[in-house]
Order: structure tokens, then C-alpha cells, then sequence
């Protein structure tokens, strides 16, 4: 751990102890739970497959595999998936494989690599990425239920060069020009002003790393945004979502260059939904029932994707 620190700038590193100690302990249901999940330390893994597969059938008996779905159920809801625990499936509310598949061929080279990964939740895309030999891939996540998980499928195999911190955003301001690569997926809708992100996120990579920005976006000309003053598609502080000119507009405000439109896809009830790993509410029931609009009536989602250089 200190050594996987140690690659870090000494404002990163103090920025991130500091976050550890602020942060809001655990529910102590789910930490009985992670405390539960055996330190298997499978080398039966392969963190490249659309199910990243940590540990394999012939790792426990029957009984201890009972066991160790049963705790990882006991940390749900999972958002982001699949995952393949020693044969088995957490078939997740998202498809986290096809967000993957449409970056992966624009990444540059990760062997390495210093990465950041902003609002990580699970970690599903942390794992992608180390299968890369990545130096370090530090995950930034608020969120102390999904940092469990990641602890809880991390104990499933040998060590990673990957971090999970209990930090946002915020904390970039720590690492100036410190990344070759940072992803930024699902997380400029959440925050009252896209372009500040942007700027935290331009300062923080090295000259000529590399920007993956993705996020929720509305059809439409020009360099306009829809501002939902309610909650858009139950979401709850929902902010500014860009038409595809609008986000490129944003990217070449704060400063990057050879910004790129890799992906606009309409939201899909097939890439996100209810599992049995995620049986609560999910893109169907904020949607009208042709999926027109969002329930609330206000223009549909797309996912976009867009790529730039520092
Ligand atoms: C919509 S999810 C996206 C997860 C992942 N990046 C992906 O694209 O699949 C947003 C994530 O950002 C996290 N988050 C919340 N506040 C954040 C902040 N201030 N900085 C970074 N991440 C944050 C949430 O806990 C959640 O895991």
C-alpha cells in the first residue's frame, strides 16, 4: 500500500491520508460482510474478460462459495458488473463491459502508466485497466459501500497496483500535472458546473495525457444545454446535459486539444437494469414507456463519449 502511494507526489499522497482520515466510517453491517469475504488470492484470474473473473470453481467447496455469494450479496446493490467470482455471476445494473468496449480502442498505451479513474464506484473499470500493467491506477470514489466492494473482489486474487480512495474530485487540485490518463465517466451530470471539472480535470494530467470524458448528453444543434430545474429521469441535482457541439465546445474552453466525439448512443434499458444484483428501480421505470422522453417528460438521455489531449 505505502509503496503503491509512493508513486504519487507528496501533495497527492497527503491529500489522500488526509481523505482516508476524514472519512465517514462504514456501515458496520457491510463491514461484517467485507470482514467475511475470504483473502482467496486466486491465481486463477483474468481481469481483461467482459465478466472480470476473480477466482475460479475449483478454488473453494461448495459450501465456501455458497458462503462468499452470500456475503457479496450482502453488499448490494451492484451498480456496476459483471463480474465472475470463481465461476460464478454478479450480473450488475450496468453493462459496465460495453462502456469498456467502446473506450477501449481510443486508449493510449497503459504499461506504465500513471492513471486516475474519478468517481470509480466498484472498481469494474479499475480492474480493465490494470490488466494493462498500468504503474499505478488511482480510483477516487466518495461512496464507502462501493469502495467495500471493491475491497471485497480485490481480496479474491494478488495484489493490483490499483488504489481506491475515499476522495472525489476535489482532491485533484493534489495532483498537478501528475496523470498520463484520466477517465471521468458519469460524473459531470452531478456537478452544479461542468466546466470547473473540466478545468480540475485539464490540470491534473501531465502535457499530452490523455482525457476520457464521458457522460449524459441530449440530441440537438448548436451549442446549447438542458438545464432540468426537477429531478431528470429520477435523478435528483441533475445539471447541465450537453448537445454533442456543446460538449466538444466545453472541452475546447478549458483547454484541450483534438477533442473528439468517440461515442453518442440513445440510453438503453438493455445496457442498464434491474439484476438480481441490483433489484431496485432502474432506466425503464425513469423512463416514459416508449422511452421517448424521461418520465418526468424532459428530452431523452444519450451517453457520449469524447476523447482529448492535454
Ligand atoms: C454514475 S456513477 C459512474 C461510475 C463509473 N465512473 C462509471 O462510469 O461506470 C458516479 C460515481 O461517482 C461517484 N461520486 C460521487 N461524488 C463524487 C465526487 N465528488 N467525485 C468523484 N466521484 C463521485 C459516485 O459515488 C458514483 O460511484
Amino acid at each position: 500500500m505505502i509503496a503503491l502511494l509512493d508513486q504519487l507526489p507528496a501533495s497527492g499522497r497527503a491529500a489522500l491520508l488526509a481523505a482516508r482520515a476524514a472519512a465517514r466510517p462504514a456501515d458496520p453491517k457491510l463491514l461484517r460482510a467485507l470482514e467475511a469475504i475470504p483473502e482467496l488470492r486466486s491465481p486463477h484470474f483474468d481481469l481483461d474478460a467482459d465478466a472480470v473473473r476473480l477466482g475460479a470453481a475449483p478454488d473453494l467447496d461448495e459450501a465456501a462459495h455458497a458462503g462468499l455469494m452470500a456475503h457479496l450479496k450482502e453488499l448490494l446493490p451492484w451498480r456496476k458488473g459483471p463480474f465472475s467470482i470463481c465461476g460464478d455471476l454478479i450480473d450488475a445494473e450496468w453493462r459496465s463491459n460495453w462502456k469498456w468496449d467502446r473506450i477501449a480502442p481510443f486508449l493510449p498505451p497503459l504499461k506504465d502508466a500513471l492513471i486516475c479513474d474519478v468517481g470509480c464506484n466498484n472498481g469494474y473499470t479499475l480492474f480493465r485497466l490494470a490488466a494493462g500493467q498500468p504503474r499505478l491506477v488511482l480510483g477516487l470514489e466518495p461512496h464507502a459501500p462501493y469502495r467495500l466492494q471493491y475491497e471485497a473482489l480485490a481480496r479474491l486474487i494478488p495484489p493490483l497496483p490499483v488504489l481506491n480512495e475515499p476522495a472525489g474530485f476535489e482532491a485533484l487540485p493534489a495532483f498537478p500535472e501528475c496523470f498520463d490518463l484520466i477517465l471521468c465517466m458519469g460524473i459531470h451530470y452531478h456537478h452544479d458546473e461542468p466546466l470547473s471539472l473540466l478545468k480540475l480535470l485539464h490540470k491534473a494530467l501531465k502535457p499530452g495525457g490523455t482525457l476520457i470524458f464521458e457522460g449524459i448528453g441530449i440530441e440537438g444543434e448548436g451549442t446549447s444545454a438542458f438545464f432540468p430545474e426537477g429531478p431528470y429521469a429520477r435523478m435528483k441535482g441533475c445539471s447541465f446535459l450537453p448537445t454533442r457541439d456543446c460538449a466538444l465546445a466545453w472541452m475546447r474552453r478549458t483547454r484541450f486539444r483534438d477533442a473528439t466525439l468517440i461515442h453518442w448512443t440513445r440510453c438503453t434499458a438493455e445496457e442498464q437494469r434491474s439484476t438480481e444484483w441490483m433489484p431496485f428501480a432502474s432506466f425503464q421505470d425513469a423512463m416514459a414507456r416508449d422511452f421517448s422522453t424521461t418520465i418526468e417528460g424532459n428530452p431523452a438521455p444519450h451517453r457520449f463519449v469524447l476523447k482529448a489531449i492535454k
